[in-house]
């Protein structure tokens, strides 16, 4: 049995009751190498960050019956913590360069909603994402508008870990780069504040991650133009009867 309607756009078909689309897609690179680069070696340092970072926040009192030099475990557990935010740092500061340098969907403008149009797109990505709504219309290919400026938001959440993380390294270290931020301590009112406020910002990036992957997921069924595999690949996918 076959039957057809005609919903918005593109033909809706079931073929042996397997709904099928009938339209046509053509395939957009969005997602140029190194802003793909910067995506995964930034998910792998949180990643390492976080499980690091709670050890440290943490510490386990573990008694062992060895040698001294076999119990530095702990250091092991900071050096990592400090040898991936470095690399944290220098992989954000390449992606803040590349918002001036890339191609026009990883460019700095789309992350910063001054247009009406951003707002019109994220209350529309309210809609569907919280009230479970179905999408009225064909949202931006690269980032959504909400998707965009809750980019913003972490990227200004980085800046933050990085200024509280090497402020607190600063006081141990000798290198040049903790110890330019060795003013944030005093300013929030001492080490102990800076820790705290380093530690409370570690769970919001936790929340993020959880909020972050459950969407693109959830976009990727919603919208259908490969947002998930496109950050791998870096191919996006648009229906030509919305371009
Ligand atoms: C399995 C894990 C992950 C998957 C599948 C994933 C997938 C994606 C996808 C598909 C996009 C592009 C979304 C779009 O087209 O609008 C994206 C962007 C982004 N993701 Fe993830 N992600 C993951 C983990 C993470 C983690 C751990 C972080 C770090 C907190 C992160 C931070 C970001 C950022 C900052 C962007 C924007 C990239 C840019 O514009 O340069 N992601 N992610």
């Amino acid at each position: 049995m076959e039957t057809s309607t005609q919903p918005e756009s593109g033909r809706h078909l079931y073929r042996h009751q397997i709904p099928i689309t009938v339209a046509a897609f053509v395939r957009v690179y969005v997602w140029e190498i190194p802003v793909r680069l910067f995506h995964w070696v930034n998910a792998i340092c949180i990643v390492t960050l976080i499980a690091t970072g709670y050890v440290i926040g943490n510490p386990q009192a573990v008694f062992y019956a060895n040698e001294a030099y076999q119990l530095y475990w702990f250091g092991t557990v900071r050096f990592v913590h400090f040898a991936a935010a470095y690399i944290f740092f220098f992989n954000y500061l390449f992606r803040i360069y590349w918002a001036f340098v890339g191609n026009q969907y990883s460019r700095w403008y789309n992350y910063v909603p001054l247009k009406k149009w951003q707002w019109l797109e994220i209350l529309e990505v309210f809609r569907v994402d919280i009230f479970q709504l179905k999408l009225k219309r064909a949202l931006e290919l690269g980032h959504n508008a909400l998707a965009a400026v809750s980019y913003l938001a972490l990227f200004l959440l980085f800046l933050f870990q990085v200024a509280t993380g090497f402020a607190l390294y600063g006081e141990m270290s000798s290198s040049w780069l903790p110890k330019l931020f060795r003013w944030v301590t005093p300013l929030m009112g001492g080490e102990l504040a800076v820790r705290q406020w380093h530690h409370i910002a570690m769970w919001a990036f936790v929340l993020f991650i959880i909020m972050h992957v459950y969407i693109v997921f959830y976009h990727d069924y919603v919208e259908a133009k490969g947002t998930t595999s496109s950050i791998i690949n870096g191919w996006k996918f648009r229906r030509e009867d919305e371009l």
